[in-house]
């Protein structure tokens, strides 16, 4: 029996310990904003925080969870000061286009903005590179991710 604690709420789960905390989120939790893409820690569609840090879900599997650990996915994220203004900037921006790796987007960017309330162009990149997006909204990530962090707007380069 694995004990994981998700958005505030422990939950009991008849699971083997290798399960990928991304399936015992979606199939076992009911909590489908955590996408699945490439199922190998490439694309961050999966990406939820544990204790705050940025985590791929599809690579993690509940068994090396702390006992304790925090779980935070998509779902709850708007309840954090971060969380809650970077989904107003994407609305604002308009950032999504197909919207699939956005959960994992704005997952990341809450993770640095927690860390680092005001990054840079390099702090952002560096948090976000590992957030694949097929319909390039790389651009418009950056300027909500400003926009929520209350900077000026002045990366100008093409995504
Ligand atoms: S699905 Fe986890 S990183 Fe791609
Ligand atoms: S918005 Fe389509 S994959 Fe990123």
């Amino acid at each position: 029996m694995i004990t994981l604690t998700v958005n505030g709420k422990a939950h009991r789960l008849d699971v083997p310990e290798d399960m990928p905390l991304l399936w015992a989120l979606r199939d076992e939790l009911e909590l489908p904003g955590t996408k699945f893409g490439c199922g190998v820690a490439q694309c961050g569609a999966c990406t939820v925080h544990v204790d705050g840090v940025a985590t791929r879900a599809c690579a993690t599997p509940v068994g090396s969870l702390e006992t304790g650990a925090k779980i935070t996915t998509i779902e709850a994220i708007g309840a954090t000061a971060q969380g809650k203004a970077l989904q107003t900037a994407w609305l604002e921006v308009d950032v999504m286009q197909c919207g699939y790796c956005q959960a994992g987007q704005i997952m990341s960017a809450a993770a640095l903005l927690q860390s680092t309330p005001k990054p840079t162009d390099d702090d952002i990149d560096a948090a976000m590179e590992g957030n694949l997006c097929r319909c390039a909204t790389y651009k418009r990530i950056r300027e909500a991710i400003k926009s929520a962090a209350g900077m000026a707007l002045t990366d100008t380069r093409e995504a």
